[in-house]
């Protein structure tokens, strides 16, 4: 089977419900990020960035997975399907995608604040000021933060090397490392792009661009990989 890899963004969850960052009404636009989504932040207002995440994590809760999830997982009868993911909901999983690499973390599971590697699955439910991990110390959201390194780039770049089809939903491509990504997509293969808007992609790679929101695009992609997949 082709190496299928997928970068998806919050615009992929957006019809689930779920907000975008930087659209019009998106979350930066009520949310200082540097408050809530910084070590800094942090340090300044614990309550605050809990409150702000266990409103996600509640609200998660409550969103299920729309069309272009469960497309991405019927793809997986066609492709070797890899996601990467930028989103901290886990609508691929409960779509039924088998391979997905978050990058930013998961808003289901909390750590230790000061020993990285003590995680814990916590569900739907919240953090609380005072929650400890088995060292004594508070537990925060598993998610990466402004400023923070993404353990999982390598891996992700890895990924991305190997990939025979690449394609993007729903990111505006602006946040880095998971931006820079695509330079290691491989010369020859083709490169995807499903967006309602423009988006910042290199200039010098030839990108299809399908204009359209993640349901309806995921639906013509699908449909023309497939042809594609049995004209071989
Ligand atoms: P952005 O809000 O920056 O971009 C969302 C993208 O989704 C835009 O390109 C929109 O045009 C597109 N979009 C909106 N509705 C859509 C729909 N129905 N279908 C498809 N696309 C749609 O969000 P991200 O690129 O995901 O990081 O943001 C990247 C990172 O910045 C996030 O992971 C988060 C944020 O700050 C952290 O919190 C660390």
């Amino acid at each position: 089977m082709k190496k299928l890899v997928v970068l998806t963004g919050s615009g992929v969850s957006s019809e689930s419900g779920l907000k975008t960052f930087r659209d019009s009404g998106g979350l930066w636009e009520n949310f200082d990020v540097m408050e809530v989504a910084s070590y800094a932040g942090w340090l300044k207002n614990m309550e605050l960035v809990l409150k702000f995440y266990n409103d996600r994590r509640a609200q998660l809760k409550n969103a299920v997975p729309n069309m272009a999830h469960d497309i991405l997982v019927e793809l997986e009868q066609y492709f070797d399907v890899q996601i990467i993911t930028q989103n901290v909901d886990n609508l691929h999983e409960r779509a039924g995608s088998k391979n997905v690499l978050h990058l930013h973390g998961i808003l289901t599971q909390a750590r230790s604040c000061e020993v990285p590697d003590l995680i814990y699955d916590i569900g739907y439910n919240p953090i609380n000021p005072g929650d400890k991990c088995e060292k004594g110390f508070q537990l925060r959201p598993n998610i990466v933060w402004f400023g923070e390194a993404v353990p999982a780039i390598e891996q992700a770049a890895l990924i991305t090397a190997e990939a025979e089809i690449f394609v993007v939903i729903g990111t505006s491509m602006v946040v880095y490392p998971a931006a820079g990504l695509i330079d290691y997509v491989p010369k020859n293969c083709p490169i995807f792009l499903i967006d309602p808007n423009d988006v910042a992609v290199p200039i010098y790679r030839h990108i299809h661009f399908i204009r359209e929101k993640a349901g309806t695009g995921v639906i013509q992609l699908k449909d023309k990989l497939i042809s594609d997949h049995q004209r071989l």
